[in-house]
């Protein structure tokens, strides 16, 4: 009898769990590479800038000044510390293709490709050469440009920039590094140096590439949503735990939406911005791990990410190889197969997918960025050359 209740009360507390592992796996089958099919519900899309840019895994949008922000590191090939590629550095690749965040006029017309693109060039920062920016945020009524650098030396740490649009530059002016921030990925400014940013993993892969691993798979709730101040680090707590977090976006003054990239979905939280702390609300379940999140101006969830898990795993893998004017070899290990996936939600509409790609047009799509006003939009991909720009 009392084994009975064992059973009864392991399968109550499992069963959530196990109904969860199975949507995934289900996903992950429906999405398989013979049975997946393309959509595109945008009215014109094209890949710009196919030469100029590689590994985009962020786009960041300042509609007010009709720019785009990038950030881009094709050093990512070699070390992926969400992932958990790490190649050590080598002299013959250094100073090769160097990671930049880049800003993008979008909005001026008859710009000449050249003049649109142009790479902040980093200043007061020592390591310009070795940087490996992941989630970035900016903070239009400061101009402060947050980055996250997944250090190979001194641990994960922030660096925050003062941007100079009209010049290109960015000046550095310090580095936040908090036991708490221990793998940071994405970013969310609440103004004046407060933030909340998402840790993606309780054990990073720098520490153990294969716990990291089994906690993404088996969901495990390691990520967390951190408050943090950089003016007063020791304000900095903990807001919510969840499985492998990622982006993160407000929809108003008291909603936050996290991206679970293991769960799959969206959960959305009430913010409390008194007392600083997040209440869990509910969840939302999409067809594809969600990688990153953004609100546009009409207050819709933009998310885009990856709906075959495991093409993604071995693009990342393969990675490691890559050399773009290697031997037949490594050339090939520069292809990128993983399949793109681009959805809004809002709470009248649900959640609608607006792009799917099997990966030849357009592959691991990481975030989705949209100007209303001006009704374009763009998508970044994470092993992809080049920027995917929409028009609606
Ligand atoms: C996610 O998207 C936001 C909003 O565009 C951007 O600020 C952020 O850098 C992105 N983060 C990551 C890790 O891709
Ligand atoms: C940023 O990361 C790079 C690459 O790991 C590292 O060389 C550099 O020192 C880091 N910058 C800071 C300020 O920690
Ligand atoms: C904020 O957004 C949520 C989700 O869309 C909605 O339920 C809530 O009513 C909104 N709150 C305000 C104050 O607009
Ligand atoms: C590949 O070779 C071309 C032409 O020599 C050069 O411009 C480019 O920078 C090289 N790319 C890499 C990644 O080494």
């Amino acid at each position: 009898m009392a084994r009975r209740y064992i059973y009864l009360i392991a399968l109550a507390i499992l069963a959530p769990y196990v109904y969860d592992r199975y949507v995934i796996f289900s996903g992950l089958w429906a999405n398989r590479p013979s049975k997946f099919q393309n959509l595109n519900s945008f009215k014109n899309h094209e890949v710009k800038f196919r030469d100029r840019l590689r590994n985009c895994e962020d786009v960041l949008l300042e509609e007010g000044m009709g720019i785009a922000f990038l950030s881009c590191n094709p050093g990512r090939d070699q070390w992926n510390t969400v992932m958990g590629t790490f190649v050590p550095p080598s002299a013959e690749r250094a100073g090769k293709e160097s990671a930049h965040i880049w800003i993008y006029d979008y909005s001026t017309p008859n710009l000449a490709d050249s003049e649109a693109l142009r790479p902040l060039k980093l200043t007061d920062y020592d390591n310009a050469a070795d940087f490996q920016p992941l989630g970035i945020e900016f903070d239009t009524a400061t101009s402060t440009l947050y980055v996250i650098n997944h250090s190979r030396d001194s641990g994960n740490t922030m660096e925050v920039f003062q941007v100079s649009v009209q010049d290109s530059v960015a000046k550095h002016l310090k580095t936040f590094k908090h036991p708490m921030l221990h793998t940071p990925n994405s970013i969310h400014s609440l103004g004046d140096g407060k933030l909340l940013v998402t840790n993606d993993h309780y054990i990073g892969s720098l520490i153990s590439p294969f716990l990291s691993k089994v906690e993404t798979f088996a969901s495990i709730p390691g990520g967390s949503v951190v408050y943090t101040d950089i003016h007063n680090p020791s304000h900095t707590k903990t807001l919510a735990r969840l499985p492998f977090a990622n982006g993160i976006a407000m929809l108003n003054s008291t909603t936050v939406a996290v991206a679970s990239s293991s769960k799959p979905g969206i959960l959305i939280y009430a913010f409390n911005p008194d007392e600083r702390s997040l209440r869990y609300k509910k969840y939302i379940r999409t067809p594809s791990a969600v990688d990153n999140l953004s609100v546009d101006s009409a207050g819709k969830l933009l998310m885009a990410g990856h709906p075959f898990g495991l093409a993604l795993m071995k693009v990342s893998q393969a990675r490691a190889n890559c050399e773009m004017n290697g031997t037949e070899e490594q050339k090939k290990a520069c292809e990128c197969t993983s399949p793109s996936w681009v959805a809004e939600w809002s709470e009248e509409g649900g959640l609608k997918t607006l792009y799917k790609d099997d990966g030849e047009e357009f592959c691991s799509s990481t975030t989705l960025v949209r100007d209303v006003g001006r009704g374009v939009g763009f998508v970044s991909g994470l092993y992809e050359r080049g920027l995917l720009a929409v028009k609606e």
